[in-house]
């Protein structure tokens, strides 16, 4: 099935360059399972290295996860801690086959807050994997849409007070370049799963005119034909950026 979604995607012409995935539904999962909410989470896992792989074999080239929110840490502290040891795990577990893959790895968000296992975990992939040119993987991991935002506007404000910058040169481009996707495409495509109907702080500026696809399947059931289908689904979209059909 998943060969024949392949299939229908490479004759679809148009692959989203940028795919970004709320990752959502591990704690339903669980629950529905009776398990604790962790277990969920620890399923979600093998569904990141699908994507991944699917993301790859699709032809896309910048792959975005929202792995943790900053509002997450408003989360029990049992949750966020088993949530940290996996995401330490998971950083140092595949560090060595996402390097085979040719995937680059940037995490970004206020990863000040890590503690210093899981910090140190994402910079060592980060500095193994750079160079890595099929896929531009970003981990987004305690990151809010608008604490990026301030921080971008921190960012020029300082610029103008060096005297780099006049304010009336700031327009949308320098903004986009104080962000952490600076230099990257803005999603094509986001998919978010567990039929959730929001965009969470999310990549707020960037999602202007992203497609939007919703799943209710939940993050640890989501498989690469999961994704192969979303990007189907994108390919027979019209995206009209504001304007109107040529006829
Ligand atoms: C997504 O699953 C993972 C994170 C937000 C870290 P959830 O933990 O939000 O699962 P639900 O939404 O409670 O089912
Ligand atoms: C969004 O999911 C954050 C991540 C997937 C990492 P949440 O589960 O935190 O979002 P809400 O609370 O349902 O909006
Ligand atoms: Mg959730």
């Amino acid at each position: 099935m998943s060969s024949e979604l392949l299939q229908q995607i490479r004759e679809g012409g148009r692959v989203p360059g940028h795919v970004a995935v709320i990752m959502d539904g591990n704690g339903r999962w669980a629950k529905g399972r009776g398990l604790p909410r962790y277990r969920g989470h620890a399923a979600g896992m093998d569904s990141v290295r699908e994507v991944i792989e699917g993301a790859i074999e699709a032809g896309v080239r910048v792959l975005t996860l929202f792995a943790f929110s900053q509002e997450n840490w408003n989360r029990p502290e049992r949750e966020v801690n088993a949530l940290m040891k996996l995401l330490q795990l998971y950083v140092t577990r595949e560090r060595n086959e996402l390097v085979r893959q040719g995937v680059e790895v940037h995490v970004h968000g206020d990863t000040d807050r890590l503690a210093a296992g899981p910090r140190r975990a994402i910079e060592a992939i980060q500095a193994a994997t750079v160079g890595g040119q099929v896929l531009h993987l970003n981990l987004m991991i305690s990151y809010g849409g608008r604490a990026e935002l301030v921080r971008a506007a921190r960012r020029l404000a300082e610029r103008v007070r060096a005297g780099e910058l006049d304010p009336g040169d700031i327009d949308e481009t320098a903004l986009a370049d104080e962000l952490y996707t600076a230099g990257l495409p803005d999603p094509d495509l986001l998919i978010r799963t567990s039929g959730e109907q929001r965009v969470s702080n999310f990549m707020l500026w960037q999602v202007a005119y992203t497609e939007l696809y919703i799943t209710p399947l939940l993050w640890p059931e989501f498989r690469r034909e999961h994704l192969f289908e979303a990007i189907c689904d994108y390919q027979g979209r019209e995206r009209r950026f504001g304007r109107v059909t040529a006829v």
